[in-house]
């Protein structure tokens, strides 16, 4: 059942998180309230979404704010608070920094809404949810990362590209970590039920593979200033949708494991459903076992990057 009056905040006013609280008015999913560190930015963007409301036609009501009283009882919180990728930077040449900006923010947001469900967008992904779970003390089912609906609309993309086919028939499946370690899952990647394995050359699907894998930094190289932003939006807002609207749809989602595929202790991008609880069935495929290996090396990066946060004291 669909919340009745949901709330939802963004924190971080910039490309991701503005581009993702207009998907979720003008998609009238919820009311938002934008946040920002900068003053003025998280006002304006919101006044000017306003503004629009005549035009796109939708209820929802848009409020920006410095200060995190506003952002009092959300039910779901997005952070996307951070500095984002330039060319020649890796996402874990983020962490420091984001690592700083994402716990302050997390112990804010628990503050004023200690039930909400916190979905992590800032990068690098995989790290800084596993800092705002830590922060937040929040149970694993409510704090979870944005990659794997990103990383699997890419490759969806580029098969339905490659098949000249409609987006709408073709699923795929990404898991792991949100880096270059990430593995695409071919196997489980179908148009309207047909695996891709028998549709598309393994050269081709290799290729599908790898540019999977650099689809962020595609985009860095072209932006120059900044990295992508409309597409993680977008996959961000379907989060928040199936949890307002308790949708029980299965995206690979960055979530905490304890003992599924075999590891522990560690967030990576894993099938789930997700509803109104957040996180409400953790899915294990039966993988063979270079598709296992493959994800246990993805893991094993995420985990070194949260022994640096240890390392600088920041978890
Ligand atoms: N509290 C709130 N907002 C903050 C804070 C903070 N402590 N620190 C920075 N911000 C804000 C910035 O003022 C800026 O408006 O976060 C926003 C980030 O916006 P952009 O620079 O446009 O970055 P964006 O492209 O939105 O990416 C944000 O998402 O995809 C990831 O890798 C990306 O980590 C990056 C994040």
């Amino acid at each position: 059942m669909t919340l009745k009056n949901p709330k939802v905040t963004v924190v971080g006013a910039g490309n991701v998180g503005a581009t993702c609280a207009q998907r979720l008015i003008e998609k009238n999913v919820s009311d938002v309230v934008l946040v920002d560190i900068i003053e003025g930015i998280p006002q304006g963007k919101a006044l000017d979404l306003m503004e629009a409301r005549p035009v796109e036609l939708h209820d929802r009501k848009i409020t920006g704010s410095n200060d995190y009283a506003a952002t009092k009882d959300s039910d779901v919180v997005v952070i996307t608070a951070g500095i984002a990728r330039k060319p020649g930077m890796s996402r874990d040449d983020l962490l420091k920094t984001n690592a700083q900006i994402v716990g302050g923010v997390t112990n804010e947001v628990v503050k004023y809404s200690p039930n909400s469900i916190i979905i992590v967008v800032s990068n690098p992904l995989d790290v800084m949810t596993h800092l705002s779970w830590v922060k937040s003390k929040f149970p694993p089912e409510r704090v979870f990362g944005m990659a794997g609906v990103l990383d699997s609309a890419r490759m969806r993309f580029f098969i339905a590209e490659a098949l000249n086919v409609s987006c709408e028939d073709v699923q795929a499946m990404v898991l792991g970590g949100h880096g270059d370690q990430m593995v695409p899952m071919p196997r489980f990647s179908t148009v309207s039920g047909i695996p891709i394995t028998e549709l598309l050359s393994p050269q081709k699907i290799n290729e599908i593979n790898e540019r999977t894998k650099n689809g962020g930094i595609e985009i860095v190289n072209y932006l120059k200033t900044g990295s992508a932003y409309y597409a993680p939006a977008s996959s961000a807002a379907t989060m928040v949708e199936a949890i307002i609207q308790d949708r029980k749809r299965v995206f690979p989602v960055c979530a905490h494991l304890s003992g599924e595929y075999g590891l522990k202790d560690v967030f990576v991008g894993v099938p789930v459903k997700l509803g109104q609880k957040g996180i409400e069935k953790i899915i294990e495929l039966k993988l063979a076992s270079e598709e296992l290996e493959a994800l246990h090396k993805s893991a094993d990066a995420v985990k070194q990057n949260v022994a640096k946060l240890s390392e600088l004291a920041l978890v």
